[in-house]
């Protein structure tokens, strides 16, 4: 015993092994009193079952929150409107999550009147990055204790041998060989045979999504409306955030789509393996830039393609309760303002394809692009303009002379019809 002893820990709690064992763990190393939440982003299940399994861990209490909403309007929104994929595709899933689960971890500690609080992660991930920052911008006055990095160091059949000494129910289904974790956004998946790159992912790995091979050979399309940025709609039936989720992986996830094999680079330096399933995260991802391409300006478009990955980044790196993240995201909202409309999407085997999007406040003007009647160009104008923005090309071009005649290409084609093609 230590001089924690007595005091009141509350654990971030999956329902998994790794945090059932680490109930017990946190009270036997230490002498603390456990008190566990779980929140439920989307993939916890029957949550009195996992209450009663926390409690049979040896909790003093159990907390189970339904967060699926606040998870979708606070942090899967927001990052959706600033188009946020963390080295171009991955869309955020867990990244997103921990923030929150973070957050209700203090809400309980506070509860409590807690001093300590505890998650499972490991000491090689961007999680526990994500809960001790968290923990540590909403409540620096915390003590974070994580067992997995801090002395907890048991194989599988050790942390089952330990549960059943203590009556902890131990999972009866063969173990997946792989390292999961899920939420309405999507599901990420790494370790195993994916952990050599060179190896194409078995088909265990997958279960949102069919094979694109196995999809049905006739293409879905679907309409999605946006209203500021925020899907608020699915062929046309309104919907709440998370149905309209819920709705999609399932539908997107028939049709092979929201498969992404990545290398990316975890923020303690190690490059990783992982395999994500996110058809709805895809899908929304692919529709809103296209409303997005509709409505605002080329400018608008640059910067905040720069954003978005800055958005990513500080996802990703644990920094969501940042006044940089403040900032990014008044600007993302602030341009969120035009983006209402509708995208028409088809999908077919494994690709969500945009094939139209109308919106009242588009910038095209089909008066300005057509190619045929009712064209409101002004042809004449065009000379005048390259005249002034080629100004500076053409004076370097005389006093500089930068490309000789041949333009460093010198080419010699035969001329056709001398010579015979050789089949
Ligand atoms: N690499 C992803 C991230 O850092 C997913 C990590 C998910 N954890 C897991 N146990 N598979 O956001």
């Amino acid at each position: 015993m230590t001089d924690l002893a007595g005091e009141t820990c509350v654990l971030a709690y999956s329902g998994g092994l790794d945090t059932s064992v680490a109930v017990a763990w946190l009270r036997e190393t230490y002498g603390l009193e456990v008190v566990t939440v779980t929140g439920d982003l989307g993939s916890v299940g029957e949550l009195e079952a996992v209450r009663q399994k926390a409690l049979r861990s040896g909790a003093r209490r159990a907390v189970v929150l339904d967060a699926r909403e606040p998870f979708v309007r606070y942090f899967v929104w927001p990052a959706l409107q600033a188009d946020a994929l963390y080295q171009g595709r991955y869309p955020l899933a867990t990244a997103l999550g921990r923030p929150l689960l973070a957050k209700l971890l203090v809400d309980v500690a506070r509860e409590e009147g807690a001093k300590y609080v505890a998650h499972g992660s490991t000491g090689k991930g961007n999680d526990q990055v994500r809960f001790d920052l968290g923990v540590a911008a909403l409540a620096p006055d915390l003590k974070v204790i994580a067992p997995l990095r801090s002395g907890m160091s048991m194989t599988r059949d050790e942390e089952i041998e330990y549960a059943k000494a203590r009556g902890i129910p131990v999972p009866v289904t063969k173990k997946s060989p792989y390292s999961v974790d899920e939420n309405l956004w999507g599901r990420s998946i790494e370790a195993g045979i994916l952990e050599d790159p060179w190896e194409a992912p078995p088909k265990d790995v997958y279960q949102w999504t069919v094979d694109p091979g196995d999809a049905p050979a006739r293409p879905l399309e679907i309409v999605i409306a946006f209203r500021e940025g925020i899907p608020v709609s699915l062929d046309g039936a309104a919907s709440d955030g998370v149905t309209l989720i819920e709705k999609l992986n399932a539908i997107a996830g028939k049709h092979g789509v929201g498969r992404i094999d990545q290398i990316e680079d975890r923020l303690v330096g190690i490059k990783s393996r992982e395999i994500y399933e996110a058809p709805a995260a895809v899908v929304l991802h692919t529709a809103h830039r296209a409303i997005e391409d509709l409505v605002l300006s080329k400018e608008s478009l640059r910067l905040k393609q720069r954003i978005a990955d800055e958005y990513a980044e500080l996802v990703y790196n644990g920094l969501w309760f940042s006044a940089h993240h403040q900032d990014l995201a008044a600007y993302v909202a602030s341009t969120q303002r035009f983006v209402t409309g509708e995208v028409r999407l088809r999908l077919h085997r494994g690709v969500a394809s945009v094939v139209g999007r109308r919106s009242d406040n588009a910038l095209y003007s089909i008066s300005l692009a057509t190619y045929g009647k009712g064209d409101t160009f002004d042809h004449k104008a065009a000379e005048g303009f390259i005249q002034v923005y080629g100004l500076s090309l053409r004076n370097q071009a005389k006093r500089q002379a930068l490309w000789s005649g041949d333009a460093g290409i010198p080419l010699k084609l035969p001329s056709p019809g001398k010579k015979k093609r050789t089949k």
